[in-house]
């Protein structure tokens, strides 16, 4: 299977028509499914030490193209990547040129600081009117647990560990588990995965994490507190050990999050968090943390790499998890798995039920804008080039 996932699109096996962005389909539903991922949140961008003093990054998320650097007290900033003057890539300038926590534009040196604000325009001389006036957008940045993560929202957001269920177990202290992979299609064919039990006995049934697990039992559902599901099979129990999972815990803008039962009780808590770049890939990042107190040193370390390995491998015989499991299969079913199209049935309860929390979520972003007086963020046309570049 992960032989298939990473074949070349264009044969009969995988036609080349899977790999691309229906932008039509995008166009005529972009209202009421947000393909470009919810805004009003808190996302992981990167990992703190890829993020060096006198350095910046370009990171793509939800569509928006940013850059980071850091500022005089290491805190990171992030921007827009475009020069409001004419328009290129800030990435392509420098930080700490014109004033330690600053960004300069390489085309005619307009300067920034983590507020957007221009503070300096290098061609234009020292009393340049477009200082103090010029902005770009900025977008606020925190650094927590060995990452650096970004709001995507207009509203003014609470802090991230305020924000998100569970998140001070997840960053707590312990062996830390950190690993990201880029995936190339829309996070919302992984959407429907996440919540979606009854696949584990069919398409796990080899993989060392789920080796006892069974088919069958349908699929039942509870909202949680922080826009989240809980999704369980009806009959749990079907399987003979403990390599089996009879349930999970889905949040919004699309996370899963397992607690302290998870691996025979080894973790504080762990994410796995999938992170619109575009309509077309998203970045699936996993963030942990196991209770080394409790299981000792050398198990922790055996479970981490035994974790990342399930996101990202499928070197050890029986770990068709990810890359040899649901990445396959997600993959087959279209850049965009297409909702107008499938046909879903009793054992989708839990799919439906997070599809349309994705939806309203997306539809009250949308007043929140229209109130603010701002366009509707989805622009596919515009999109268009930048995505399919990637392919
Ligand atoms: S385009 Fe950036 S300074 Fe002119
Ligand atoms: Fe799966």
């Amino acid at each position: 299977m992960a032989d298939w996932y990473f074949k070349e699109f264009g044969s009969a096996e995988k036609p080349a028509s899977v790999g691309e962005v229906p932008w039509d389909y995008v166009e005529e539903y972009q209202e009421e499914i947000p393909f470009f991922g919810l805004r009003e949140y808190w996302y992981p961008a990167l990992f703190s030490h890829e993020l060096k003093h006198n350095e910046h990054k370009a990171v793509e998320m939800l569509g928006d193209n940013i850059v980071l650097f850091r500022d005089k007290d290491d805190s990171p900033c992030a921007l827009e990547n475009r020069c409001p003057h004419r328009g290129p890539l800030l990435s392509l300038g420098q930080v700490n040129a014109w004033d330690v926590g600053t960004i300069t534009c390489r085309y005619h040196g307009m300067t920034f600081d983590k507020h957007g604000e221009c503070v300096a325009f290098l061609s234009d001389g020292p009393d340049s009117p477009a200082c103090g006036k010029v902005k770009a957008k900025s977008y606020p940045a925190e650094e927590v647990g060995g990452i650096i993560w970004i709001y995507m929202g207009i509203k003014e957001p609470k802090p991230f560990l305020d924000s998100m269920p569970h998140a001070r177990e997840v960053l707590s202290d312990g062996v830390l588990v950190r690993n990201r992979m880029q995936v190339p299609y829309s996070y919302l064919n992984q959407l429907d995965n996440t919540v979606d039990m009854t696949h584990v006995g069919c398409l796990h049934r080899t993989c060392y994490l789920f080796g006892d697990q069974k088919m069958g039992g349908g699929v039942a559902f509870e909202e949680l507190p922080g826009n989240g599901v809980y999704a369980r099979l009806r009959k749990t129990g079907g399987h003979g050990g403990t390599k089996a999972i009879d349930d999970i815990r889905w949040f919004m803008p699309n996370l899963v999050h397992h607690g302290e039962e998870f691996m025979d009780g080894g973790v504080h808590g762990i994410y796995f968090w999938f992170v619109p770049d575009n309509a077309g890939s998203f970045t699936a990042w996993l963030i942990g943390s196991i209770n080394d107190k409790k299981v000792g040193k050398t198990k922790a370390k055996f479970m981490a790499t035994t974790l990342k390995r399930a996101l990202q491998s499928d070197s050890l015989p029986g770990m068709a998890c990810f890359v040899g499991g649901d990445a396959p299969m997600q993959m087959a079913q279209g850049r965009i798995a297409r909702w107008d199209k499938d046909y879903l049935a009793r054992t989708d309860r839990a799919v439906i039920k997070v599809r349309n929390m994705m939806k309203a979520a997306h539809k009250a972003e949308q007043e929140l804008r229209k109130e603010a007086g701002l366009p509707p963020l989805a622009h596919p046309v515009s999109m268009k080039t930048q995505a399919d570049d990637r392919v």
